[in-house]
């Protein structure tokens, strides 16, 4: 790894893997859109003995799943705080506790590189991209997931509104861009990707046993309250109201985008 100077949001405060429920919502974050993340990694051909890097790895869900398809390779996972990616380690992978935004990987060294909702946390976004793509082999795949926050004025339940604004405006003060997946495709291309690809996967808050978002609202409760912007008792009501079958909103979606370094290299 080589060393470089940047600071990160995330070790501190309501996003840091060391606060009460975080478990949950890492596991939550897996249960809504690693059959997508899957699907889309399935399409791209990968080999058994690709080296791979996991950013931000989290819980870990992904990078076991390239550990099991790249038995003959390597998978290494980082994250700042890496509590939640120790059980049942496979041979092949290597868990690194460091901070993306201040180590890096000699040009080159990956096959594959994948990070899913870390992005948007970090302050030098852009350029984690034009750093994530230098770490590239050629022939190598970049794919990136960020989420997308749809208007929480547009909920049609007025408490879901409230709760989605404080939500949103908790994650805007603790240095999130949840908008900028959209410039995603773009950058990949700025970035000299070849065979730039996207899509889009819807999230549900509501519709009982579908529902993704009472972990991530339960996770992020002392934030919300803190932020003056709703109270105790909507959070109960919000509670009750995830009870109700015909309660089924679209808060957020994710934003996808890949692409591949060319075989031989190319200027803009
Ligand atoms: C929302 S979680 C997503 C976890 C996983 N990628 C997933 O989608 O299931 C974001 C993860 O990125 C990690 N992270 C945030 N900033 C980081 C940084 N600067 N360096 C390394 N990891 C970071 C956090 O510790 C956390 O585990």
């Amino acid at each position: 790894m080589t060393q470089r100077s940047a600071t990160t949001p995330y070790s501190t405060g309501m996003l840091s893997n060391g606060a009460p429920r975080e478990r949950d919502r890492l596991e939550s974050i897996q249960g809504s859109v690693d059959a997508v993340t899957t699907g889309i990694l399935d399409r791209l051909g990968i080999q058994p003995s690709w080296n791979c890097l996991e950013l931000g790895a989290g819980a870990g869900s992904i990078a076991h799943w390239l550990a099991a398809r790249c038995p003959d390779g390597r998978v290494v996972a980082v994250d700042l705080d890496t509590r939640h990616l120790d059980a049942d380690r496979a041979t092949n992978l290597e868990v690194q506790r460091a901070d993306i935004t201040r180590e890096g990987y000699a040009p080159g060294t990956f096959d594959l590189v994948h990070a899913r909702y870390v992005f948007c946390h970090l302050p030098n976004r852009d350029e984690m991209i034009t750093r994530a793509a230098s770490w590239l082999s050629p022939g190598g795949w970049l794919i990136v997931e960020e989420p997308y926050d749809l208007p929480a004025a547009h909920s049609p339940f007025p408490l879901v509104q409230r709760i989605l604004a404080a939500y949103q405006h908790t994650y805007r003060e603790a240095g999130a861009d949840m908008s900028w997946a959209r410039s995603l495709p773009s950058l990949l291309a700025r970035n000299v990707l070849d065979e730039v690809s996207y899509s889009g996967n819807l999230g549900c808050l509501g519709g009982r046993e579908k529902d993704r978002w009472a972990p991530l609202i339960d996770r992020a409760a002392p934030a919300l309250l803190a932020s003056g912007l709703i109270t105790d008792t909507d959070l109960t009501e919000f509670g009750r109201l995830l009870r109700d079958p015909e309660v089924i909103d679209i808060p957020q979606m994710t934003i996808s985008a890949w692409g591949r370094r060319p075989l031989v290299a190319r200027s803009h």
